[in-house]
């Protein structure tokens, strides 16, 4: 007797991938409707590194303040230290997140925003909170159970878990963001690579106020090495914190081949005792749970109307921080395209490049966060600790590093390298911001971004097609921006200079004969900003009178070296190819 619930497209998740695409597409003025399983958001603080590319996607959708309000900030995030318990020895530290003071000056100049941590229970609201306000309907309590499509849509059967009641929806478009362990994704056979489950791992949390251990080396993460801390989890014990320092989360493997650990209070305690080296620390344990640690990734990630984001396609241990993020900006690639191909501004073929960009970033991360995991066994060899088979031989051995012995020099040898190898999971700036995409949304000019000196540690900025917008400063003598801030989500952006002025009438036609959103900045004294460093004229590789087109979404769809004898025709056919409208 009801009528049908419609609308335009359906998030299945409110994740850190469904809130974010429901965020998204509501920002874009999207009908959408979101449903979520559960009450409410994270009920545990799960992922909790935040990435520049995530920060300067929520600085576009206009949530940056909110999220840097609940935030630890940047300088307290990346003393990372390497200990046998936090309150015993200390066999090294690293400086994580681009906080060593070289590596910070390529962070800075890559991007307006820094690595934050914010954990999931205090980022999820945000997003979710957000979307809402802008026009999500917003559904908790709410579970997907199945779907159908056909030409027009999908109709999906949902069930209301407070009154039991089962009922459809209707909607043009499909995402699943419902997680790991993805039932959308399972409904529409999305082709794996890779195993789940292959080490155990335990969460639990924990109140304790460990300032005096802590406060003069700040950090997001202290690795222990004890007896057992090899064995399953994410290469070492963990102690990370939630909220600086009296907030805590400790991750211990287990062995998922044999039976499951029982950790009660009494074990919990216990565990969190022997990890901090304090054994009669008074702690208040908040929960426990266990997970599996994954390494799977989707080779493609769509079924006609329906779309998986998030760790429905990449599933991979907490390792390089990249969960939450990577599922973020998922979303942001997927909502313009929905957005575009819902106005009638882009053909359907748009939505296949969704699969064709990101399924290339799920496989390199789930790899980088396994092989980072991995890599710990380099400081346990380095150690020599690997076969120690009790706890007093491990600390005997970890002892020999001081000795005045040739196996003490060794092991100091083999200790700086095995640090080392760590900056490929905590310094990856290459793994964290250099995505270059090649697809039917981007017009190459056979060129690739330049070759860094290591492509997962360095990201080289370029405006190659399929490249992220470079970062510069610009603005006028009140203003200071970063250009991101020009090329806004809601929008395609033509960026040029004082000799490629010419670019401006033409995109307004283009613009108007295609249309689309579509808005020209010039750079340069007298104009819309000015280049206020003169990094941009370094950076644009272009000369002044050429042009670089923006996606939405930041990355570079498209260039002209230099002023086109035919701009409007030059700026029309990169456009009807991107769009599939030719
Ligand atoms: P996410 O799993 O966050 O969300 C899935 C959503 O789908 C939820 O809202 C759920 O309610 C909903 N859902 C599922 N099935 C549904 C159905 N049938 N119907 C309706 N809704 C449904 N990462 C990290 O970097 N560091 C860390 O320390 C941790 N720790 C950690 C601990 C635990 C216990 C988990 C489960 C995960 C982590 N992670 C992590 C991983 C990190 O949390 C993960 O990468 C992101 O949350 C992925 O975001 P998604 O939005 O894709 O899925």
């Amino acid at each position: 007797t009801s009528s049908q619930v419609e609308t335009d497209v359906l998030i299945v998740g409110s994740g850190p991938a469904g809130a974010s695409a429901a965020l998204a597409l509501s920002t874009l003025g999207i009908d959408n409707i979101m449903i979520t399983k559960y009450r409410w958001t994270a009920n545990t603080p799960r992922a909790h590194i935040t990435n520049q590319r995530a920060m300067e996607i929520f600085r576009d959708l206009g949530i940056e303040e909110q999220v840097l309000a609940d935030a630890t900030p940047h300088h307290l995030v990346g003393d990372t230290v390497f200990c046998t318990s936090i309150a015993g020895e200390e066999i090294g530290r690293i400086h994580t997140w681009g906080t060593r003071p070289d590596r910070e000056a390529d962070y800075r100049l890559a991007s307006p925003c820094l690595t934050v941590d914010i954990p999931q229970t205090y980022l999820e609201p945000i997003l979710v909170k957000n979307a809402t306000v802008r026009g999500t309907r917003t559904r908790f309590s709410t579970e997907y159970l199945s779907h159908t499509q056909d030409d027009t849509g999908v109709t999906v059967r949902v069930r209301d878990r407070l009154t039991g009641q089962e009922y459809d929806i209707r909607a043009k478009y499909l995402i699943g963001a419902d997680g790991a362990r993805s039932k959308v994704a399972a409904d529409i056979g999305l082709p794996y690579e890779g195993a789940m489950d292959i080490a155990g791992s335990m969460n639990i949390t924990f109140k304790a106020d460990i300032e005096p251990y802590v406060g003069h080396r700040p950090s997001v993460l202290y690795w222990v090495i004890q007896p057992g801390a090899n064995v399953g989890g994410i290469g070492a014990g963990l102690v990370r914190m939630v909220r600086p320092w009296n907030e805590w989360l400790i991750v211990w493997g287990y062995d998922i081949h044999g039976e499951p650990p029982v950790v009660d209070e009494a074990e919990a305690v216990r565990i969190v005792r022997q990890l901090l080296g304090m054994p009669d620390l008074e702690v208040e344990i908040t929960g426990t749970s266990l997970w599996g640690n994954n390494e799977m990734y989707a080779t493609h990630l769509q079924n006609g109307r329906v779309f998986c984001a998030g760790d429905a396609i990449h599933r991979h241990p907490p390792s390089n921080g990249l969960g939450s993020n990577t599922s973020v900006q998922d979303s942001y690639n997927l909502a313009w395209k929905l957005a575009a191909v819902l106005r009638g501004q882009a053909g359907p073929s748009l939505l296949e490049t969704y699969s064709a960009e990101r399924a290339p970033v799920a496989e390199r991360i789930v790899t980088r966060a396994n092989r980072s995991s991995r890599e710990f066994a380099d400081i346990f060899a380095a150690l020599g600790v690997l076969d120690a088979e009790d706890e007093a031989e491990m600390q005997a051995r970890i002892e020999e590093r001081k000795a005045n012995t040739p196996e003490g020099a060794a092991k100091r040898a083999a200790l700086v390298k095995a640090m080392e190898t760590k900056n490929y999971e905590f310094n990856a700036h290459g793994v964290e911001l250099g995505q270059f995409y090649e697809s039917g949304a981007i017009v190459s000019d056979g060129t690739r971004p330049p070759a860094g000196k290591d492509e997962d540690l360095y990201y080289v900025m370029s405006t190659s097609p399929g490249a992220h917008l470079p970062h510069a400063w610009v603005g006028d003598h009140v203003t200071k921006l970063a250009l991101m801030d020009l090329a806004p989500y809601t929008r395609w952006t033509l960026i040029t200079g004082i000799a490629g002025e010419e670019w401006a009438g033409a995109a307004d036609k283009v613009a108007q004969e295609l249309g689309i959103p579509l808005e020209t900045v010039v750079i340069g004294p007298g104009r819309d900003v000015t280049d206020l460093y003169y990094d941009w004229a370094k950076l644009r590789e272009v000369e002044e009178s050429g042009a670089i087109l923006v996606r939405p979404d930041k990355h570079i769809a498209w260039r002209s070296m230099s002023l086109a004898e035919d701009p409007v025709g030059a700026l029309r056919s990169a456009l009807t190819t991107i769009l599939g409208r030719d």
